[in-house]
């Protein structure tokens, strides 16, 4: 059997188009996988764009490929990357035999046979999303709700690389779910650049449907019994939806909601449509009709104009909120860009400082969540055999957990108390042993 070396950079979307890929592959000529370039039949490297080192890293990890890989290897660049310089990343580095986008993922085994083959289109195409069955782990399924994104964040390349935002049919995520539910997953991530605007752009006729709804519909399924979902925007976080994320039991009380900045000025240059008021109150508004859930944030210091005065904003909303998980960036400016063309850039030095006191704060407030679980109990859905006799699965918060036992845990919720605590994840202990 051809074997396939697939490296996946970015966010959960890539993620979920690795699989796709592979299942693409798969309907084709069946691939085993592979941790070792040398004995790859074909490299794919999933790439990103969202901040420029990783564009960097691509091409230096084309060069060390070239070296290791056999003679007869095919390379190919997918992703986002792919979908953003296209044809270029052939010209720059020969080597690669494919470069297909973000959005074309469903063309792989058309472009995978011809040399120096590239699809990068943006436009839709419903076979975009007619894809086979690939799943790393069968106990827990990303499902594609949309793809593309209809904001225009001016700081943000994804729409450039991801194109217009549509809808996947309601039927059609519904029929995944339960296909995936009947081969062992009892949890699923609904994924999309904006998951609760789902609804807004289907690309036929269909029974209108919003996200709260979806949610409805989603949990009606027998047999699934978490729901998680990534990304939600601020913007579109109405009562409706915030009092269904709190009140329904099968949705996981774990919520991203990413501030960017908390400046309302800076909120406005990136055109995000909310206020740092808006962005609190829904946060007040989380706590308030379900104090379990978890906030993780996406923050971003240092974008252009940004002052003191604005990143002490930022720093407000870190202490009123006190996220769980905060994932933090310096500005990157990217091609294709509104912010990368204005001329208030700020120096290196003063956003590498504002990132350290932000993680520093951040990472203090974490020490005080996690420290405070010693001794609760949490139901444990167990996912993933680790080495050493350890077993690890999330709670429904989000926390990452490891026990001591056996591969009878996988796919089983079991009550679990804390026994140690850290800043990453917690050790637990089976409270009752079904297994
Ligand atoms: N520079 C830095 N961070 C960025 N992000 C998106 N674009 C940029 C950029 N140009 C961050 C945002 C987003 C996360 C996925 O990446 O915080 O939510
Ligand atoms: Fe995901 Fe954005 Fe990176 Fe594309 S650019 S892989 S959408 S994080």
């Amino acid at each position: 059997m051809k074997k396939l070396y697939i490296e996946t950079l970015g966010c959960a979307m890539n993620v979920r188009d690795s699989e796709h890929m592979i299942a693409e592959l798969n309907q084709k000529e069946p691939y085993e996988l592979t941790e070792r370039v040398e004995e790859a039949d074909l490299i794919i490297i999933n790439t990103c764009s969202v901040r420029e080192k990783p564009v960097s890293k691509l091409f230096s990890e084309i060069g060390i490929f070239r070296k290791y890989k056999k003679a007869s290897a095919k390379i190919g660049v997918t992703g986002c990357t792919a979908s953003h310089l296209g044809r270029d990343i052939i010209k720059r580095a020969p080597i690669v035999d494919f470069v297909l986008g973000a959005r074309n993922v469903s063309k792989l085994s058309t472009v995978i046979d011809k040399r120096h083959a590239v699809e990068v289109d943006i436009d839709h195409d419903d076979s975009s999303y007619a894809f086979g069955e690939y799943r790393t782990n069968p106990f827990k399924a990303m499902v594609n709700i949309s793809m593309g994104c209809d904001k225009s964040c001016t700081y943000c390349i994804v729409p450039a690389t991801r194109g217009d935002e549509i809808s996947i049919p309601t039927d059609l995520i519904v029929g995944e779910i339960k296909k995936a539910v009947a081969t062992g997953a009892k949890e699923i991530m609904l994924l999309g650049q904006n998951v609760n605007n789902y609804g807004k752009y289907f690309s036929s006729d269909q029974e209108k449907c919003n996200f709260t709804e979806l949610l409805k519909r989603v949990s009606r399924i027998n047999g699934l019994e978490r729901i998680r979902f990534t990304s939600p925007h601020p913007f579109h976080m109405g009562d409706e939806f915030l009092t269904e994320f709190a009140s329904n039991p099968k949705i996981c009380k774990q919520i991203h909601v990413p501030l960017q900045s908390g400046s309302t000025s800076i909120l406005k240059e990136m055109k995000r449509g909310y206020s740092k008021e808006w962005f609190i109150n829904r946060c007040q508004k989380i706590r308030e009709l379900c104090p379990e859930a978890t906030i993780s944030t996406d923050i971003i210091v240092g974008f252009p104009g940004e002052s003191d005065k604005d990143f002490a904003d930022t720093m407000d909303v870190l202490e009123q909120v006190r996220f769980e998980q905060l994932f933090s960036f310096k500005y990157s400016p990217r091609p294709l860009t509104a912010a990368a063309e204005y001329s208030n850039q700020i120096p290196n030095e003063i956003a590498s400082a504002r990132l350290t006191k932000l993680q520093a704060r951040h990472t203090e407030i974490v020490d005080e969540i996690m420290n405070a679980q010693m001794d609760r109990e949490h139901m444990v859905y167990f996912d993933e055999l680790k080495p050493n006799g350890r077993v690890s699965g999330r709670s429904d918060d989000g926390k990452l957990f490891f026990v001591k036992g056996s591969e009878d845990l996988l796919g089983k919720i079991e009550r679990v108390k804390v026994i140690k605590t850290s800043r990453g994840a917690l050790d637990g202990e089976l409270l009752m042993v079904n297994v």
